[in-house]
């Protein structure tokens, strides 16, 4: 099958929907995803949104504080671009239908929006709805998506591969395309053509055995772009969330950072507190820290978790504030509002992606990169919490506006040149055990290996058998008919590989990359990104 629409966009979190809407008015908007419109991490946000709201915060303070998390990598004019626009990009969502949670109020009339705080922010500025903020944004972008009349939402449709005017062997300059696109239903590949297609695949953190992540996160957008020839940067700096609930059954359920911002203290099992000895923001310092932290406490007195104590806080505020997350730990038997929560870090956020310019477009023409996906110097070497969410808006408005110049720009897809896609002699896969096998394999040696604290030694090991694993998925992918779960193993692989490429290049400790070979911060050598292009893989 062979589909036709201006622009393309694969995914369908926060940046992917708020995009989609801002180009709708230019041309005809595909929107593709893997699973249902709901299935993104967008939706399992609870912290915020972080924007300059309050009279006493300013735009100047809260780029301060994304700098500082960020440990000297950000860039500087998008850390201005981003914290300049949250005012507008929030009023935006609350005309889309957002409900974000106000301030009580005595009179009955609407009162202002109710600012939480989280780690690293020194003042009060996240935008939330209660503790599922997430849930509503996608809620009512997914509800303005649907009714949309230039918009076609496509569910259950996993992109297999980005198609390049360079792979196709055509004259003149390299391009994007389109895409192959897998039905999960049918198993069959059709061939999407597009002027513009916008990468909004989220983030990658199934490539850790544990993650925060939803099961969609397994870095298509990052891998697809990779092949096609787009630049990737700063791997090195995946984000360790501190705070997941430790139960066997939860499934690295996440316990916001917005709980400390409220008060929750950290401790050990026996009830003392060990922050202080970190930083001067003791639990509210910036989330490498506090991971840190955790780790290494966990790895001195050999408990399996440490805990988030709430309950010298009203029972009431608490289960007011974080109805979901009370809800959830009551069901795996916590009471939050009597007992602490056991917590242990996991896989959150990769804050290095597709390199993109300070309107979301790719070195490949064609080809834009917006959210999580993307590496646009915003979070520099640690992401300060809950201003991704902002970076998403920020990124979609900015990529929507330069998609208007993109389509008068780039000339037609030469239809006629675009092959369909041809499965050669593929047979039908035979031995799915290959795919569970690698898929636990590079998970678990992600974590053992490439986790929150590093050596070269084991990098270096993680190296070797990635690269044994992606000669195997390699050889499965061309010798078997492509399905979904061969086409997550085959990008978990690649993002795995770019994470240990970028690390092992990385010769200094920095925000998220902690290493004991050199633990140290190198300004003079090292305060640059780390690029990969197709070429720099082994
Ligand atoms: C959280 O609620 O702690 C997550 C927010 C974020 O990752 O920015």
């Amino acid at each position: 099958m062979r589909h036709s629409t201006d622009i393309l966009v694969i995914g369908s979190g926060i940046a992917g929907l708020f995009y989609a809407l801002k180009a709708a008015d230019l041309g005809t908007v595909t929107i593709i995803t893997k699973r249902s419109a709901f299935d993104s991490a967008t939706a399992w946000a609870q912290g915020g949104i972080s924007a300059v709201l309050d009279p006493c915060d300013s735009f100047d303070q809260h780029a301060e504080d994304t700098m500082r998390a960020g440990a000297g990598l950000c860039r500087e004019e998008t850390v201005r671009l981003c914290v300049t626009q949250g005012p507008s990009r929030i009023r935006e969502l609350i005309e889309l239908g957002v409900a974000f949670t106000r301030e009580p109020s005595e009179d009955g009339y609407a009162s202002r929006l109710d600012l939480g705080r989280e780690g690293g922010h020194t003042k009060r500025r996240v935008v939330h709805a209660r503790d599922m903020t997430g849930a509503e944004v996608q809620r009512a972008l997914v509800e303005k998506v649907r009714a949309h009349p230039r918009i076609r939402l496509m569910e259950d449709k996993v992109a297999i591969d980005l198609i390049t005017a360079g792979r196709l062997g055509l004259p003149g300059e390299n391009r994007c395309l389109g895409a192959y696109v897998i039905d999960r239903t049918s198993q069959e590949v059709s061939t999407w053509t597009a002027k513009v297609v916008v990468l909004a695949t989220g983030g990658a953190g199934k490539v850790y055995l544990y993650t925060s992540n939803p099961d969609v996160s397994t870095g298509d957008g990052l891998a697809m772009a990779f092949r096609a020839g787009a630049g990737v940067a700063n791997m090195e700096f995946f984000q360790f969330h501190p705070t997941c609930l430790f139960h066997p059954k939860a499934k690295s359920f996440l316990i916001s950072e917005a709980l400390r911002g409220e008060g929750g203290i950290l401790e050990l099992n026996d009830g003392t507190t060990f922050m202080e000895r970190y930083h001067e923001m003791e639990c509210l310092a910036p989330r490498d820290v506090v991971a840190r932290a955790i780790d290494s406490e966990m790895k001195r007195t050999g408990d399996d978790y440490v805990v988030l104590r709430m309950t010298h806080l009203s029972p009431s505020f608490v289960r007011g504030r974080f109805p979901g997350i009370h809800e959830k730990c009551l069901q795996y038997g916590v009471d939050m509002t009597i007992e602490p929560i056991p917590v242990v870090p996991a896989a959150h956020y990769a804050c290095g992606g597709v390199l993109t310019d300070l309107r979301g477009c790719t070195n490949l023409p064609g080809l834009l990169a917006i959210g999580e996906t993307a590496c646009t110097g915003f979070n520099g070497a640690n992401r300060l919490a809950s201003n991704s969410l902002l970076e998403g808006l920020v990124f979609a408005h900015e990529a929507a506006s330069a998609t208007a110049g993109l389509l008068e720009s780039l000339h037609d897809v030469p239809q006629r040149q675009v092959p369909d896609w041809n499965p050669g002699e593929a047979s039908e896969p035979d031995e799915q055990v290959v795919v569970t096998q690698n898929w636990d394999e590079i998970r678990r040696l992600m974590w053992n290996y490439v986790g929150i604290v590093r050596t070269t030694k084991r990098l270096k090991r993680a190296q070797r058998r990635l690269q044994l694993l992606r000669d195997e998925i390699r050889e499965y992918y061309w010798d078997f008919q492509v399905t979904p779960n061969v086409v997550e193993l085959r990008n978990i692989c690649t993002v795995a590989q770019l994470i240990v490429e970028c690390a092992l290049g990385r010769k200094e400790s920095r925000g998220l990359h902690y290493t004991l070979d050199h633990p140290e911060r190198n300004d003079s050598e090292w305060c640059k990104d780390t690029v990969l292009c197709r070429k720099d893989l082994p």
